[in-house]
């Protein structure tokens, strides 16, 4: 770059800085941070988990605040849930009466991809205030480890190394079209009832009834269960193996044990983590498709792949649960893949047949799945590949801001717009 454009690309990324910064403080609500306004008006999960990253780069005890405000939430058996209602609101379906939500912090009954525990890491080793986070994650530790346990114990209690999602919204990728099969298995509700989310965002963008009958049955469900991990383990009409999930929990679970060890924590419950990893690494390859190259989710009820090419299947290299092989093989179709559209990573592959450029997780961008993938290349040694997800992510938002996804032919901001995850991935990563 000449002199004159890198003046007018720093001013450009100082303005950007500003305005990630000020979407995360407009969609703050005091301890928690909204993924965008009116579409999602609570505090999410693996949202909450990314964008305590953005926090971190300008308000360190915010971002740990975060952190502990998504802890407030966790159930008595560990879990921390998908959604946590921390306050009423008429702009969201389907709310806490729906989930029939008993608990002291009103929430949802399933939970997301976990995040947090890389995130928490990631918080320690980068804080200027060490002695903060030192005594942070000290703090919450205890209840990190509870939650991996939960996912191990409740969700694979077979110990078969590979846990199950039992709602697609668990995975974090609502709507991909890896659970289309799995999906239909289950019957839809026969009640009627009012969408919100089509008043915030264009249909096109947005999953079909269809599915939505399927989400409310399975919400029900386990309402009707009262939530019995047993019952819902034998009986859930819906069970998959979820390669994002079980992905992100591996990553999490490693970097829970380098946390404990840095900071010399002495857990027995560590020991169970450790004989998980291992599990989960001997079983692995079960979603290893030798055909497509790829690994992909399993519908666990049919005991068949999802054979549908989603981003997820390359988060097995940001766990290093992909061999050396096979990274190999990932990098090469992950070039492909981002050559195959305008911009970075599409969710969908877009050759699929069931790629849609701008509906929910059927090839849209996300750009926090982006970052998780371009993490696990460059540590593996794939440094362009990472540059490029990276340089074709800024290139989006410099295009159309901080939208919830981006349309990866071209470009446009989809879904909620000032969203805190896409701002905080901005600035954690990108600028
Ligand atoms: C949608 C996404 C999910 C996200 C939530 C809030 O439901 O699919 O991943 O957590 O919105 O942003």
């Amino acid at each position: 770059m000449t002199t004159n454009a890198n003046q007018v690309h720093a001013l450009e990324t100082a303005a950007l800085i500003k305005k990630a910064q000020e979407t995360l403080v407009a969609n703050d609500l005091g301890g928690y941070t909204v993924p965008t306004h009116g579409l999602y008006p609570f505090q999410w999960n693996w949202d909450s988990a990314i964008t305590a990253l953005g926090w971190k780069h300008f308000d360190e005890p915010r971002a740990w605040q975060e952190i502990e405000v998504l802890f407030d939430g966790q159930w008595d058996n560990g879990m921390v849930p998908h959604i946590l209602f921390h306050q009423d609101s008429t702009t969201y379906f389907p709310g806490p009466d729906i989930w029939g939500s008993d608990k002291r912090v009103k929430s949802t009954s399933i939970s997301q991809p976990p995040v947090v525990a890389t995130v928490m890491k990631d918080m320690l080793e980068t804080a200027d205030n060490k002695v903060l986070a030192v005594e942070k994650v000290k703090s919450l530790f205890s209840s990190l480890v509870d939650y991996h346990l939960w996912w191990y114990k409740e969700r694979d209690p077979l110990k078969t190394g590979l846990v199950v999602s039992y709602h697609p919204w668990e995975s974090g990728m609502d709507n991909s079209p890896a659970w289309d099969e799995a999906l239909h298995d289950v019957p839809c509700v026969d009640w009627e009832y009012e969408r919100r989310d089509l008043g915030h965002v264009n249909s096109a963008q947005r999953p079909h009834k269809s599915e939505y009958d399927r989400f409310l049955f399975l919400v029900d469900f386990f309402k009707k269960h009262k939530f019995d991990s047993e019952i819902i383990f034998n009986e859930c009409p819906y069970k998959v193996n979820d390669v994002g999930i079980i992905s992100i929990l591996h990553r999490g679970s490693k970097d829970i044990l380098a946390l404990g060890e840095t900071l010399g924590i002495e857990d027995a419950r560590l020991n169970v983590i450790a004989q998980r990893i291992a599990l989960t690494e001997s079983a692995i390859n079960t979603l290893w498709c030798p055909d497509a190259e790829y690994f992909y989710c399993r519908n666990v009820l049919t005991d068949t792949l999802c054979k549908v090419r989603t981003s997820a299947g390359m988060l097995t290299v940001f766990a290093n649960l992909a061999d050396e092989k096979q990274t190999d093989i990932l990098n090469s179709k992950a070039k492909q893949w981002n050559e195959a559209s305008k911009f970075c990573m599409a969710s969908t592959h877009p050759e699929e047949s069931r790629y849609e450029p701008q509906r929910y997780w059927r090839g849209p961008i996300w750009l926090h799945i982006n970052w998780m993938i371009a993490l696990g290349f460059e540590a593996e040694g794939f440094q362009e590949t990472a540059d490029k997800l990276r340089n074709d992510c800024r290139a989006l938002v410099d295009l159309s801001g901080y939208y919830e996804y981006f349309n990866p032919e071209t470009g446009e901001g989809c879904g909620g717009k000032d969203f805190s995850w896409t701002a905080a991935i901005a600035l954690h990563w990108l600028l």
